[in-house]
C-alpha cells in the first residue's frame, strides 16, 4: 500500500500531532509521517515526535526577516522531506497567501469550533457567551482567508451546565483526536472529502454530552 508523505505543523504542546502519529502507527493507515516542524524551539511536542521515530525540527520564525523568509525555510524542508500533505495542529503562525498557494489541496487544518462559526482564537469562551448549545472542531484546507477553507469533517459535543472555556475546550480536543485522524485517513487513501455527509456517533454519556463526528463518506 502506498502511504502519503505527511508533515505536521505545531508550535506547542502537540496532542493533535501525538493523535495523528498513534493513528498513523496503525497497519492499515495510509499516512506516513516523515517531518515534524515547529517554528518555537522549546515546543514539547518536538519531544514527543521524536519518541515516536519522526524526525522532528525547530525553524524559530523569530529569525527570519519576514514572513514569507521564514516560510520558505519550512518550504524548503517539506520538499526535501518528499512532503505530500501538510498537516497544522495547533501551528500559532498565520501564513501567507505564498505558502498557501505553494501548497493549496494539500495543506489542512483543525480549528476548535463548529466553523464558520468562531474563526480566530477564544472560541471557546465565544460559544460559552452565545450561549451555544452545541460547539465542536472543523478540519478544513487551508485558504487564504483564516479559518476559511472547504471543510473536511466536524466533531460536535453538547455544552453543559457550568462548562467553563477549559472544561469546554477538554471536551472539544478529544474529539478533534479522533476527527483529525479520520479526515487525514480519507485523503490519503484516495476518496472524496466532500461532502461531509455521513454521521458517526463516537460517544454517548447522558453525564458527561455526547461527542459525535461529520466525517467524509468514505473515512469509516
Ligand atoms: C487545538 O485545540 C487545535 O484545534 C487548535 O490549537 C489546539 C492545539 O492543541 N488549532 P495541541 O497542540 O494539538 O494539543
Amino acid at each position: 500500500m502506498t502511504r502519503m508523505k505527511l508533515a505536521i505543523l505545531i508550535s506547542g504542546r502537540g496532542s493533535n500531532m501525538e493523535a495523528l502519529l498513534k493513528t498513523a502507527s496503525g497497519d492499515k493507515s495510509h499516512l506516513e509521517p516523515v517531518l515534524v516542524i515547529s517554528n518555537r524551539p522549546d515546543a514539547a511536542g518536538l519531544g514527543i515526535a521524536r519518541g515516536y521515530g519522526v524526525p522532528a525540527v525547530a525553524i524559530d520564525h523569530k529569525a527570519f526577516k519576514d514572513r514569507e523568509a521564514f516560510e520558505r525555510a519550512m518550504d524548503a524542508e517539506l520538499r526535501k522531506a518528499g512532503v505530500e500533505l501538510v498537516a497544522l495542529a495547533g501551528f500559532m503562525r498565520v501564513l501567507t497567501p505564498w505558502f498557501v498557494n505553494a501548497w493549496e489541496g494539500r495543506l489542512v487544518n483543525i480549528h476548535p469550533s463548529l466553523l464558520p462559526k468562531y474563526p480566530g482564537v477564544d472560541t471557546h469562551e465565544r460559544a460559552l457567551a452565545a450561549g451555544d448549545a452545541e460547539h465542536g472542531a472543523t478540519v478544513h484546507y487551508v485558504t487564504s482567508g483564516v479559518d476559511e477553507g472547504p471543510i473536511i469533517g466536524q466533531s460536535r459535543v453538547k455544552v453543559m451546565p457550568g462548562d467553563t472555556p477549559d472544561t469546554l475546550a477538554a471536551r472539544v480536543l478529544e474529539t478533534e483526536h479522533a476527527l483529525y485522524g479520520l479526515c487525514l485517513e480519507a485523503i490519503a487513501s484516495g476518496k472524496p472529502t466532500r461532502p461531509v455527509e455521513r454521521r458517526m456517533v463516537l460517544k454517548f454519556d447522558e453525564a458527561s454530552g455526547y461527542l459525535d463526528l461529520w466525517v467524509p463518506a468514505a473515512a469509516g
